[in-house]
């Protein structure tokens, strides 16, 4: 198949993750391209199927993100496509944050009118040594309301690269048979 997957990131995570699906789906024997929602990223039409994935920042996934698929909306509802979300809630033991993020993610696409075949919520990571002091800050009281470690001097990755590889996968598997 003929892929393209698109990105939207602040820190760099969903860039990271979007590239590992890349790499999976080009070891599957796919075409793969591969973009930044900021830098003016290929319309769908040229492609056989499309993963679209942006982070979420106070409950928001990147604005560039948004405006591609409504953009797009047209095209991305004919094609197989996925959308997955990163964030740092599905870290959380608390089920209340898990729905939380999915909340978002539902919200997100009903407003923007896609509707992908596959959705899934990837952990992000905790950038504390990239983050300006009020980030820092903020990031530090979310991560000790929610238990996670507040020791600032390291970054922490908490996405499951299994998870990753496996989303990639099945979607190229449920692709094919809806194409
Ligand atoms: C300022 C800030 C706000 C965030 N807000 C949320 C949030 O509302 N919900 C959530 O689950 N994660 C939140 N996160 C965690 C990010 O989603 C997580 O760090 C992710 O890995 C960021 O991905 P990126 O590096 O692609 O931007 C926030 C992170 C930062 C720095």
């Amino acid at each position: 198949m003929k892929l393209l997957v698109i990105y939207g990131t602040t820190e760099g995570q969903a860039r990271k993750i979007a590239r590992y699906m890349e790499d999976v789906l080009q070891d599957a024997g796919h075409k793969v391209a591969i973009a930044d929602a900021t830098e003016e990223p290929p319309s769908p039409e040229d492609y056989d199927g499309i993963l679209i994935g942006g982070s979420i920042h106070m409950h928001q996934y990147q604005s560039a993100v948004a405006h591609y698929i409504t953009r797009h909306v047209a095209a991305l509802n004919k094609i197989p496509g996925a959308f997955f979300s990163v964030c740092l809630a599905v870290a959380s033991d608390m089920d209340e944050e898990h729905r939380e993020a999915q909340k978002i993610t539902n919200d997100f696409l009903e407003r923007t009118g896609w509707k992908p075949l596959m959705t899934t919520q990837i952990a992000g990571a905790l950038k504390y040594t990239q983050y300006d002091f009020f980030k820092r800050l903020i990031m530090k009281m979310i991560s000790k309301k929610e238990g996670r470690t507040t020791d600032t001097s390291k970054d922490y990755e908490f996405t499951d690269w299994d998870q990753v590889k496996q989303f990639a996968s099945e979607f190229v598997n449920k692709g094919s048979q809806a194409s």
